[in-house]
């Protein structure tokens, strides 16, 4: 009988616990044998998960390192600034490796990080889960296969939500670009790949603007306190964090998952305490955030294409929602159902993908994406063969060149050239 794969997390907070959920659903494939976790309460609950012994569990993916190699792959699902280090160290001892998005906070470490999983012959798969999902295959087979004809152009709308903004990108891990990374990078590199998949040919140029227009001082209501617990206009706001966090906490799954990020103490009290003591509080006109809430990308591929992308945070909870635009049809998709007009017969018609994007377990993470990736990953190490996962190196450098290139444009306000970025190998 075929051994399952072995795996080492090296961060065992929302995502190492996600991508560690697929070896529970899936022993016979794939075997959770140790982590790497600063955290007492995330590094004793994932060694517990998975039965691990004491001397495969380790307080940080340095000392992790020390070790001799001990499993077939490692899943780094540490923060942003913290992807490159525990890869240049790793990689050399073998691993195969998942890395979460992003690459790294800057681009010459997201060169760096490729060339040296390239130098060492590692197989590799940055977690661009959206390419992994049923939609997104049935979407790129179908647009192979030219039922649309030549795609001419895409318009693609990434709905963050009220909710998720103010969660995320004022109040919680991204809000701050020192401290993580701008949006586009954290949050849009996903769709910037999703663009660079779905177009299927190199990008020439790049125009952007966006801005922190909302969740600044200036738009906090007359009478907002710094806390929404001691606010008294916190009923009428839409990002009351009371209303979000404690008044529906056991009751909604999304909310459930967030209040996992806010506390290890997962009681109303618990929850009650993170609101008043920590960042998860505070009014989002009076936190220290200061990436954009809303941005919109232009990108002119080489054959003279073009694509528009908006994210934006004033939204309600929704999937990313895309039309596009071939000679032959249209096709207008939520990322679960996909509608094909043909202009030949005039007839409209609708694929049913199945699953949205959930947050709870690893199948329905990102609308089956998760899943997706650590069955491709998985199989890609059993099998030794690299050809079974669509996220490698090469991929990963050529969409965060693309995402660099954007933000550029933004910031300088000027359509951008992806020659610019050009790496020894021509364009991206
Ligand atoms: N692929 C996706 O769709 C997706 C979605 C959300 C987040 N992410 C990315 O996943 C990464 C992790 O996000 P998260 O929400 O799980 O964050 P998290 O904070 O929940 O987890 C990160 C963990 O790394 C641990 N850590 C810190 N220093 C360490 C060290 N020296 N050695 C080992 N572990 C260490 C932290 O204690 C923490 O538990 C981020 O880069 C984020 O941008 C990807």
């Amino acid at each position: 009988m075929k051994q399952p794969v072995t795996l080492a997390i090296v961060g065992a907070g929302r995502r190492g616990e996600a991508y560690a959920a697929y070896a529970i659903e899936h022993p016979d494939l794939a075997k959770v044998v140790a982590v790497a976790e600063p955290r007492e309460f995330q590094r004793q609950q994932m060694a517990r998960a998975h039965a691990l012994p004491a001397r495969n569990v380790f307080a940080s993916w340095e000392e992790l390192a020390q070790a001799p190699r001990l499993a077939d792959a490692v899943l780094v699902c540490t923060m942003d600034p913290l992807h490159m280090a525990p890869v240049l160290a790793l990689a050399p001892k073998g691993y195969a490796i998942l890395l979460e998005k992003p690459l790294s906070t800057n681009l010459a470490e997201c060169e760096r990080i490729c060339a040296c999983v390239k130098e060492h012959g590692n197989l590799f798969a940055l977690c661009y889960v959206l390419l992994y999902t049923a939609f997104t295959k049935r979407l790129k087979a179908m647009l192979d296969a030219g039922v649309i004809g030549d795609l001419v152009s895409v318009q693609h709308l990434e709905p963050v939500g009220w909710w998720h903004q103010a969660h995320s990108f004022v109040r919680g891990n991204w809000r701050n670009e020192a401290e993580s990374s701008f949006m586009l990078l954290s949050k849009s590199c996903h769709d910037m790949d999703w663009l660079r998949h779905i177009m299927g040919r190199p990008c020439r140029s790049v125009a952007s603007f966006g801005s922190l227009r909302h969740f600044r001082p200036s738009e906090r209501p007359p009478g907002a306190a710094d806390r929404c617990l001691d606010c008294g206009v916190e009923a009428q706001c839409p990002y009351s964090a009371k209303r979000f966090y404690l008044d529906q906490f056991g009751r909604d799954a999304t909310v459930d998952y967030c209040v996992a990020v806010i506390t290890d103490d997962r009681t109303p009290a618990g929850v009650a305490r993170a609101l008043r003591e920590g960042p998860y509080g505070r009014c989002v006109y009076a936190s220290d955030n200061d990436v954009v809430d809303h941005q919109v990308v232009a990108l002119d591929f080489a054959d003279g294409a073009t694509a528009a992308y908006t994210m934006t945070a004033f939204t309600p909870t929704l999937h990313r929602q895309t039309r596009l635009f071939g000679a032959r049809g249209y096709i207008e998709t939520d990322s679960v159902k996909i509608k094909h007009f043909d202009f030949v017969t005039e007839k409209e018609t609708v694929v049913d993908t199945g699953v949205g994007e959930g947050t709870a377990t690893a199948a329905a993470g990102h609308g089956g994406g998760d899943y997706g990736l650590m069955q491709a990953f998985v199989e890609a190490v059993a099998t030794g063969d690299p050809r079974k996962v669509w996220s490698g190196p090469d991929e990963a450098l050529t969409s965060h060149r693309l995402v660099f290139a954007a933000e550029r444009a933004r910031r300088e306000n000027r359509v951008v050239a992806l020659s610019e970025f050009t790496a020894p190998g021509g364009l991206p």
